[in-house]
């Protein structure tokens, strides 16, 4: 195998993320972070797992960018997370100068690669990975939007007692407190969820979404959430290197589209191997357009604050 897949950060989404990309054989991996051999023991740890879980993808540890060149694809999860108390944006600062340092040093080696953010604030990391690499827009996106899916898909399951694999649901806008799952486009098999669930429970399930990662926050105490955020990047990784045209809800760097101008949101877009090929622009009602507004308004506060 000779595709290469960077995670920068190997504590627990990255680590997380670089184990399910070696288990599903998608890419070679290169962990990478700033503490001194604990990307290398990681490496190492999961390579001595392919030989049982039947995958020929070379996992590398390392404190080196060097190792890096070539990627495909680089996910930026680098940085810290939250504690319980905290809002995302209380990570902006600090996280600012990790993701413009680790984007600079990715782009040196590896200038032609596909960069998905995963950092919070989400969609104000995203744009400081656009504006420091000078990419093309369609090649660094962020993640948020699967992850917030995935989300409101479990709670519809469980609301319904269905698979999980009948539940599709849609969140757009920010990844924050003013995030917008949209009850119209979630689905169980086909069907509108607000054609099968009364107005309240589909509300309690749009807020439970709304708060699904302050609720885990609050549950671990030490850290935030990881399995499911490292699921939701890996299948934004699997749609870019196998060329899938999927697609899913990612921040995207807008330019008018849904009225939105300059920033990144998170809106349906299609990813393929050059990245986002094409964001759907979706039929939204003024309630939902205005809740769209509400959530870029909130973001753009928050990336003026960075003086980009
Ligand atoms: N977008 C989403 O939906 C989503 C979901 C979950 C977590 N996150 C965010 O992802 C980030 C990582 O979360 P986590 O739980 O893995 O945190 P973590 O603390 O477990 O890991 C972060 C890692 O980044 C490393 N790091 C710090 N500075 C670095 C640098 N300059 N270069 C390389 N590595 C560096 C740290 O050493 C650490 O190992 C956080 O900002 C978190 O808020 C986002």
């Amino acid at each position: 195998m000779n595709r290469k897949v960077t995670v920068v950060g190997a504590g627990n989404v990255g680590a997380t993320l670089a184990q399910r990309i070696a288990d599903r054989e998608l890419a070679d991996v290169v962990l990478i972070d700033i503490i001194e051999g604990m990307p290398q023991g990681k490496g190492l740890d999961m390579r001595q797992a392919t030989p049982v879980e039947g995958s020929d993808s070379r996992v590398i540890g390392t404190n080196d960018y060097a190792e890096t060149a070539g990627s495909e694809v680089v996910v930026i999860t680098a940085g810290i997370a939250r504690k319980p108390g905290m809002s995302r944006d209380d990570l902006l600062n600090t996280n600012f100068k990790i993701v413009k340092e680790c984007t600079e040093n990715v782009v040196r080696h590896s200038p032609n690669a596909v960069l998905v953010v995963v950092s919070n604030p989400l969609d104000a990391m995203a744009q400081v990975a656009h504006k420091v690499s000078g990419f093309p827009k369609r090649r660094v996106f962020g993640m948020a939007g699967v992850l917030d899916s995935a989300r409101m898909r479990t709670f519809i399951a469980m609301e319904l007692g269905v698979s999980v694999e009948n539940v599709s649901a849609f969140v757009l806008g920010g990844h924050g407190d003013t995030m917008v799952p949209l009850p119209r486009y979630s689905t169980v098999a086909g069907v509108p969820i607000t054609e099968l669930l009364p107005p309240d429970r589909v509300e309690a399930i749009v807020k439970r979404t709304a708060g699904g990662g302050a609720e885990i926050v609050g549950l671990l105490k030490t850290g935030s959430a990881y399995y499911a955020p490292s699921s939701a990047t890996a299948e934004m990784v699997d749609a870019v290197l196998k060329d899938k045209h999927k697609i899913l809800p990612c921040a995207c760097y807008l330019e008018g589209e849904f009225g939105i101008s300059g920033l990144y949101v998170g809106v349906p877009a299609q990813l393929g191997a050059p990245g986002v090929e094409k964001i759907w622009e979706i039929k939204l009602t003024d309630t939902e357009r205005a809740a769209l507004h509400k959530s870029a308004a909130a973001v753009k506060e928050l990336v003026g604050v960075l003086k980009l």
